[in-house]
Order: structure tokens, then C-alpha cells, then sequence
């Protein structure tokens, strides 16, 4: 018997029989609510993120707004980062940005040890409130960036289109890249741990830029980290998703790695990912996120589209391929949602 009101999330993710497919939206904690808006305005994105009471508040407002079948905890993959002492700060129109970002061996060995227990609470903080507010309505999604896309982060010091100094690095100073890569993994393990003990119910590792890097590089700079991270989760038995964003040429190896669920960009048919990975792994997406600035009939469409490439069987967890963008309007969102309960119903 599951605590939970609602816990399609976690049955599809195990490929349990579920009575319609769960849906939820990455970034669904953000700026296109009006309601984010209002608790973000005259504050930090780090002291939102650092503070448990509105890190819970802005995590709840999809549930109760949107309808979504799952939480995800409000936060960052960057606070890793931060707390090994990349010096961070999130600015309006350029994104994140690091000011000393990490370039040669000795950076790599100056980084910070840490302990998520005592550097990262508030985020473990935020975890127990929320579970305390959600009362089992539905499940909390913790997460945490892979590797080799915070690896990307620490290395460029901010977003980047070329990745010069990272991709410099894995060819000039491969060693360096995996003491990094390596230490990044120890963190993530020990965090997502402590977010399991803390409440969270499921699991999800973003690596967005996994899509940067050709299948043999990935094979050595972001698979092997990714396989040690969901490895050290097994004790937990709670699903794990990894969302190697663009990483479409390795989904067969991907579906290897031991994930429960593997998330999918919008450049693959959903119907071709499950064809190439069988029984193996639930999957998860895969909408095109721009195509929530398009009308609610047009939404709805597209969603029975996405369903009817699945079918009836379980495994299929809704979501777009990417985070939600911060103009589309609210009620798109809603739009998606609904025709997903309405449509999937087995
Ligand atoms: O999904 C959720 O609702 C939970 C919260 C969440 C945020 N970031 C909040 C956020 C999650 C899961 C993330 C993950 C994240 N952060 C990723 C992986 C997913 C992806 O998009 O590929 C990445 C690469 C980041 C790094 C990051 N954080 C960037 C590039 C930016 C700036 C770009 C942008 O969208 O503004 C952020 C900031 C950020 N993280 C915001 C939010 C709500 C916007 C900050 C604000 O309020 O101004």
C-alpha cells in the first residue's frame, strides 16, 4: 500500500501497471508563474534557493497551480558548485556565472571537500518542509546536474556555446578532467544520499550538455560518473531518471546504465527511443517545449500525438524535452497537463 494520494510518477518509473501516464514539467518551479514571480521580486535566485521556507513555497505552486503529478524540490544544479567554492551569481540576462572558474590542475585540487549534510541543509532543509506541506499528494523529485555538465559550469565559468576551456581541457589535461570528474561524482552521490534520507521520492540527474560531446567522449567523460552515481543510489530503492539531454546516439548504452528512467529531448520520436530500448527502462518526455506558445487546441493535439506513439502500456512518464520557458503562458501549461490526465486514461 503507497502513502501517496497520487503515485503514478513512481509506478510508471518502475513500470508498474499505472490507470493513466503522469506528467510534470522540468523548471515547473519558475519564472512563467506570476506566483514565482511575486516571491522572487526584490530577491536573489541563491537566497530563494537558500532559504527553506520560499524554496518550499515556489515548490509547491505547480502542484497547486499547474497539477502536476510530482514536485521537484527548488533549487540548482549549480549549488554543488558553490559549495566547493565556485564564487556564483545568477544574473537576469546572462544566466549563471562563475567568477573563478577552474582551469588547471592545482584549481581542481583548491576545491572544497564538502559534506552535504552541513554545506548543503538548506536544500535538505527545503526537502523536509516540503514533503511536510505536500502531505503525500503527490511525490518529491530530488536531483542533482551530472558531472560532466557541472564539469562545464566550473570549467567555462558560466554557459557556453563553443565549451573551449572544458572540451580544451579533456584533450590537453585528461587526467585533470577526471580527478574533477571524479570529485564532482563523490559530492552528487553523497548529496542525492542525503536528499533520499531527507524525503526525496525519486531522483532525476540532469546532464544538459551530455549533448555536447561526440558518443566516444561521452563514453569516457560522462557515462562511467553517471553509472557510479545511480550505482551508489541502488541501496535507496528509489527510481532514478537521467536526462542526458541530446544524447540520442547513446540511449542504447544509456539504457545500460542502470537508470529507471531515461529523459528524452524533443529531437527523437518516442516511439523509436522505446523501439531502441526495449523493455529495459521507463522513459520520460518528450514535447517540444516551444510548442507551449502555441494555442491550447494546438497543445492538446500534440499531446495525443506523443500519447498515441507510446500506447497503452506503462513506462511512459509525460514531460517536455527541456524546461519550461519563462514567457509561455500559464494556462499552456495547464492545456498540457489536462490533456495528458484526460487522454492517457487506460
Ligand atoms: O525544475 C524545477 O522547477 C526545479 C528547479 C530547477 C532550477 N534549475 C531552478 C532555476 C532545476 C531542476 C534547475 C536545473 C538546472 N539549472 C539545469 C538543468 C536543467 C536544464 O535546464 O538543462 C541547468 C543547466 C541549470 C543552470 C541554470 N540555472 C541556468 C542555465 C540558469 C539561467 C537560465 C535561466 O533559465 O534563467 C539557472 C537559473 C534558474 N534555475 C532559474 C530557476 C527557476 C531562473 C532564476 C530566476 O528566478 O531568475
Amino acid at each position: 500500500m503507497s502513502l501517496f494520494k497520487n503515485d503514478l510518477i513512481l509506478r510508471a518509473a518502475r513500470r508498474e501497471p499505472v490507470e493513466r501516464t503522469p506528467v510534470w514539467m522540468m523548471r515547473q518551479a519558475g519564472r512563467y508563474l506570476p506566483q514565482y514571480r511575486a516571491v522572487r521580486e526584490g530577491r536573489s535566485f541563491l537566497e530563494m534557493c537558500k532559504t527553506p521556507e520560499l524554496a518550499t513555497e515556489v515548490t509547491l505552486q505547480p502542484v497547486d497551480l499547474i497539477g502536476v503529478d510530482a514536485a521537484i524540490i527548488f533549487s540548482d544544479i549549480l549549488v554543488i558548485p558553490e559549495a566547493m567554492g565556485s564564487n556564483l551569481e545568477l544574473i537576469e540576462s546572462k544566466g549563471p556565472v562563475i567568477y573563478n572558474p577552474v582551469r588547471t590542475a592545482s584549481d581542481v585540487e583548491n576545491l572544497k571537500v564538502i559534506d552535504a549534510v552541513s554545506d548543503l541543509g538548506y536544500v535538505l532543509d527545503a526537502i523536509r518542509m516540503t514533503k511536510k506541506q505536500l502531505n503525500n499528494r503527490v511525490p518529491l523529485i530530488g536531483f542533482s546536474g551530472a558531472p560532466w555538465t557541472l564539469l562545464t559550469y566550473m570549467v567555462e565559468g558560466g554557459s557556453s556555446k563553443s565549451f573551449k576551456f572544458s572540451k580544451s581541457m579533456i584533450m590537453d589535461q585528461p587526467k585533470t578532467a577526471h580527478r574533477l570528474l571524479k570529485d564532482l561524482s563523490f559530492a552528487i552521490s553523497d548529496y542525492l544520499i542525503a536528499q533520499v534520507e531527507a524525503g526525496a521520492d525519486i531522483i532525476q540527474i540532469f546532464d544538459s550538455w551530455a549533448s555536447a560531446l561526440d558518443p566516444v567522449y561521452y563514453e569516457e567523460f560522462g557515462l562511467p560518473y553517471i553509472e557510479f552515481i545511480v550505482d551508489s543510489l541502488k541501496v535507496l530503492d528509489v527510481p532514478v531518471i537521467v536526462f542526458a539531454k541530446g544524447a540520442n546516439a547513446s540511449l542504447e548504452r544509456l539504457s545500460k546504465s542502470g537508470a529507471h528512467v531515461l529523459g528524452l529531448d524533443w529531437t527523437i520520436s518516442l516511439a523509436e527511443a522505446k523501439s531502441r530500448v526495449g523493455n529495459s527502462v521507463a522513459l520520460q518526455g518528450n514535447m517540444d517545449p516551444s510548442f507551449l506558445y502555441s494555442s491550447p487546441e494546438s497543445i492538446e493535439r500534440e499531446v495525443k500525438r506523443i500519447l498515441s506513439l507510446w500506447g497503452p502500456e506503462t513506462g511512459h512518464i509525460f514531460n517536455l524535452g527541456h524546461g519550461i520557458l519563462p514567457d509561455v503562458p500559464p494556462d499552456h501549461a495547464k492545456a498540457m497537463v489536462n490533456a495528458v490526465k484526460q487522454f492517457s486514461v487506460r
